[in-house]
């Protein structure tokens, strides 16, 4: 195929035609078995029914408005989230995308303090651009390592306008989950010294770890929520909800952003229709049980096969395993890619957040395929 497509990222020649559930079959009508949901947006499964239906109906109501209205279903989404978050009297705004969302967060701590930089840990993504991690250099930003907990009490807050949590990285360090005393400590700290608390759910949100967010499996109060990817299961909207405390601030003073965007009536619609889909379904007990059977198959391996497997990772959906260098871990990947197996991996480690409706057969299907790979 014609490649008009600037590079940024390498794909491979295969050409997607069609995707539905956990399925997605390209241009040679080859079957690939979704282990990443997209870009771990389709937490419900490409083309859900359900979701493209009313998606479908609703296009036709109402998709885009201009400044001068409100329309009811970012009130309700917004009255909804935060009711999941556990806020009250707060305020949503809602964006496209989770880079948008993330910047736009750190915008307003950075207004409402003074303050001018952020707190992160070393693994955190953040966002594709502004605070994200492509900026290593990034003098704004205070970087600490991944559960150092020598470190916390070294930190310079005097400048720091927000720390901003990542409660189970997937990109940077291929799933890891900070430990509950680290980063209940660091947020403590941050919290005395003036700093807000900002979580970024975009990946760990709407379910993904076996509750409705990453953060509360940490006793943590957060200030700001920050969520994408998985509220449009694949549409693109993302959400910023403040607690009650800050939105009285911004209100107070007049903060100002505006975006093409902002509070669009369709994504606000759909993402309303997400989170009714996943109640109406009990879809995080599933998460939460077919993430236990996933990560006892891979345990199954690290327990089989300890010389090649160093490492399991996994809480809900987000699992990853690690490979000792015994095995290359490209040639698996590609492997598993030619055998119809669409995962994440970085180095020696494969990572899954497969959709929620994963099957116990697709996951058996997986690890038999590793398992033929490490006996070859
Ligand atoms: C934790 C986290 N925050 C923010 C983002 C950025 O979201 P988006 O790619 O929708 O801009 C990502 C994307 O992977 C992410 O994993």
């Amino acid at each position: 195929m014609k490649r008009d497509i600037t590079s940024f990222y390498n794909p491979t020649d295969k050409v997607l035609v069609e995707s539905e559930g956990c399925y997605q079959y390209d241009s040679d009508g080859k079957k690939y078995v979704d282990f990443e949901s997209g870009v771990w947006c389709a937490n419900l499964g490409h083309s859900n029914r359900a979701i493209n239906s009313f998606i479908k109906e609703q296009i036709d109501v109402l998709m885009h408005q201009g400044y001068k209205f409100r329309n009811s279903y970012s009130e309700e989404l917004s009255v909804k989230l935060q009711s999941l978050i556990g806020f009250s009297g707060g305020s949503s705004v809602f964006l496209s995308s989770g880079s948008e969302a993330v910047n736009l967060s750190i915008m307003v701590a950075q207004h409402l303090t003074g303050r001018g930089k952020i707190l992160k840990v070393n693994n955190s993504y953040l966002s594709a651009y502004g605070f994200g991690q492509i900026k290593t250099d990034n003098r704004d930003q205070i970087t600490i390592g991944y559960n150092d907990y020598s470190a916390i009490n070294t930190i310079d807050f005097s400048d720091v306008a927000a720390f901003v949590i990542e409660t189970g990285g997937a990109s940077v360090d291929m799933v890891r989950f900070p430990d509950s005393e680290f980063l209940e400590k660091l947020s403590d700290f941050a919290r005395i010294n003036g700093a807000l608390l900002i979580v970024d759910e975009v990946t760990t949100g709407i379910g993904r770890h076996g509750k409705w967010f990453g953060f509360q499996y940490y006793n943590i109060v957060p200030d700001v929520v920050v969520t994408g990817k998985a509220l449009g299961n694949g549409f693109p909207v993302s959400a910023v909800t403040f607690n009650s405390d800050t939105t009285q601030k911004f209100n107070a003073d007049g903060f100002i952003y505006a975006q093409s965007h902002q509070n669009d009536p369709l994504g606000c619609a759909i993402g309303l229709k997400v989170i009714d889909e996943i109640e109406r379904g009990d879809c995080i007990s599933v998460c939460k049980r077919v993430g236990e059977y996933f990560s006892s198959r891979l345990e199954y391996l690290m327990n089989n096969y300890s010389e090649y497997v160093n490492d399991v990772r996994a809480r809900g959906l987000m699992l990853a395993i690690e490979f000792t260098d015994k095995i290359d871990g490209t040639k698996l990947h590609n492997t598993l890619f030619e055998s119809g197996f669409v995962v994440g991996f970085k180095g020696n480690t494969l990572r899954f957040l497969p959709p929620f409706t994963i099957s116990a057969e697709d996951i058996d299907n997986l690890i038999d395929c590793i398992e033929r790979f490490i006996k070859e």
